[in-house]
């Protein structure tokens, strides 16, 4: 995982502190310590970047990266770079088979400083310079002794070249132009050098390049043949990051529900049809998401059911190997992502790449992995979204999937009525008002220690997804269950004062909420009406089946005071990243 970063340059000079702030722009890929090399420097910090202010002795190349940990703790040996004699490289991915070679080499007599498998790759590939002085196919030969997913960015000591491999984990290069003409960028996103340039070539899987100055020359990784690329203008503007009058971007996200709702569902008939199309062309779907992304698929699970009589197989992606047989011509694979570069879902499209299914996906970000690998996509246009906790992101991928249900029933005007309403309805609930009542349920919450939150039907992956939430961002312990499953275990916790939140206000759902108030249960209820059940009402507009959305929205707000009244950092919680690209 992580974000690499990199500048060769002919007359850049202070290609340090410009990798520094583009890492900055990616920290959302990791940040629990970082590091950058120039020819003659390294440093390497526990932390998160944005707090450097790192100077370095003026020099036209740099890499960089920042952090999240996978082999090793967080320390400043395991942070990158590594360097060993000539080489000096920073990774993103997993080395999986890094302890054979490892101890190998430890057999040999070399030491390692790190408990990285990063540090591995370095070795590896001054054993090849040792033997051939080619850095190229040292490269290669490295690349072919590897399993697992990789994106490597090399200097070599005593070369003005950068080399960078790629096998799954993603690396973009920015082409400079105007003054930066004789620079060149490299990226695990293009964020990190928007500022500079619009103009990229995106490296694929199983392939090279060598970079100097302006000078980029693409290869195959296995055969070593030069390869011609494209440069591609890519329509982003720079985003800056602005959170306004907010304290948090996750607050922000949350009233910037507000609009994007309505941008989720903003496509024309024609780009509806064609992905409906492609969807019922195949006989099977699997949805594959992780984390969040996946609530919203099990949500969707639901719509289609209900709303196209469609039965649409939702399965974390991690998972999907388990279930890989089912994946052949005929399948459609459909991916939900944020970021569009989650490794587990890549993992399974590439798979399903291979044995010829369609592969259908939405994501927030269109020049992602996961959108140039689908023959289907559709962006759900949420903005760009910094807090790790996804919100905004989440009720978009919600209400095009909610959309595309409506469509595979040839309904799709309902729909879009449906969620016209949904969204003018959000945009009269997110004011103050609403916030301040719920930080004051959030303050009766701030002592415990458990929160159990049930739902039914579409409602039960939004349990599922407010249990993340809380959890994510205020270390809460929270679970969220089927309503009607708590009574079949999960209730033997329930004790006097436990709170317990229920989405929705239906007559078998109030039912559960009665057997958790018998037994002692707190009933923070999400509804569009109260119950005199409820010791606490968060009131949520009457949304019909779009009513999945709508109940997330307390959730979101009542998880960020959870978070800022404990003194934690919402947008940047411990141990997440918010793009994962391992896996
Ligand atoms: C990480 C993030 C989650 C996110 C998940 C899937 O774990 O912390 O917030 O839901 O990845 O990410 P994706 O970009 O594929 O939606």
């Amino acid at each position: 995982m992580c974000g690499v970063f990199a500048i060769s340059s002919l007359d850049i000079n202070d290609a340090g502190e410009r990798v520094v702030d583009g890492l900055k722009k990616l920290e959302y890929r990791g940040y629990d310590s970082w590091g950058v090399a120039t020819s003659s420097e390294m440093i390497k910090e526990v932390g998160k970047i944005s707090a450097s202010n790192a100077t370095f002795i003026p020099d036209t190349k740099a890499i960089g990266h920042s952090r999240w940990a996978t082999h090793g703790g967080v320390t400043q040996e395991n942070s990158h770079p590594h360097r060993y004699k000539k080489v000096t490289l920073v990774h993103n991915g997993i080395f999986e088979n890094y302890l054979s070679e490892k101890n190998r080499l430890l057999e040999k007599g070399e030491t390692f400083l790190s408990e990285t498998d990063s540090e591995v790759i370095a070795h590896l590939i001054q054993e090849q310079l040792d033997l051939s002085h080619d850095t190229k196919s040292a490269i290669q030969n490295v690349a072919k002794a590897i399993t697992g997913r990789f994106s490597i960015v090399v200097m070599i000591e005593g070369l003005d070249e950068i080399f960078v491999a790629r096998r799954g984990s993603p690396l973009i290069i920015g082409r400079g132009k105007d003054e930066y003409v004789n620079t060149t960028f490299i990226a695990s996103d293009i964020p990190a050098f928007l500022e500079y340039t619009n103009i990229v070539n995106y490296i694929d899987d199983e392939e090279m390049a060598i970079i100097k100055n302006s000078d980029v020359n693409f290869y195959n990784l296995c055969s070593g043949e030069k390869i011609e690329k494209r440069n591609i203008e890519v329509s982003w503007k720079e985003e800056v990051a602005d959170k306004g009058k907010y304290n948090h971007f996750m607050i922000k996200e949350i009233f910037d529900q507000k609009q994007s709702l309505t941008s989720a569902v903003n496509h024309t008939d024609e780009e509806i049809a064609e992905f409906i199309s492609a969807l019922q062309s195949g006989n099977g779907v699997y949805m594959v998401a992780c984390g969040t992304a996946h609530k919203a698929s099990i949500a969707a699970e639901y719509y289609f059911s209900q709303i196209a009589g469609r039965k649409i197989n939702v399965v974390p992606a991690s998972e999907m190997p388990a279930f890989e047989r089912f994946i052949n011509k005929e399948t459609v694979l459909f991916a939900v992502s944020q970021s569009g570069e989650t490794a587990d879902i890549l993992e399974i499209l590439d798979l399903g790449k291979k044995r010829g299914a369609k592969i259908l996906s939405i994501t927030n970000v269109e020049s992602s992995s996961i959108a140039r690998i689908s023959d289907n996509h559709l962006p759900i246009r949420a903005g760009k979204e910094k807090a790790v906790a996804s919100t905004k992101a989440t009720t978009s991928q919600m209400a095009l999937l909610l959309l595309l249900a409506y469509a595979d029933d040839n309904r799709l005007n309902e729909g879009r009525l449906l969620l016209q309403d949904l969204a003018s309805n959000v945009n009269d609930l997110l004011n103050p008002r609403y916030e301040e009542y719920i930080k004051s349920v959030a303050e009766t919450l701030n002592d415990c220690s458990n929160i159990f939150i049930i739902g039914r039907n579409s409602l039960f992956p939004m349990a599922l997804e407010s249990a993340i939430k809380i959890m994510e961002v205020s270390y809460i312990h929270a679970q969220g269950f089927a309503a009607g499953e708590m009574k079949h275990g999960p209730i033997a916790l329930i004790e006097k004062g436990t709170p317990c939140i229920v989405l929705g206000c239906d007559s078998e759902t109030i039912s559960n909420a009665m057997e958790l108030k018998s037994r002692g249960a707190t009933i923070i209820g999400v509804a569009h009406v109260n119950n005199v059940l409820f010791d606490q009402w968060l009131k949520i507009p009457s949304a019909g089946t779009a009513i999945s959305i709508a109940s997330v929205l307390p959730i979101q707000i009542l998880s960020y005071y959870l978070a800022t009244l404990r003194g934690l950092d919402p947008d940047m919680p411990r141990n997440l990243a918010k793009s994962v690209t391992v896996k």
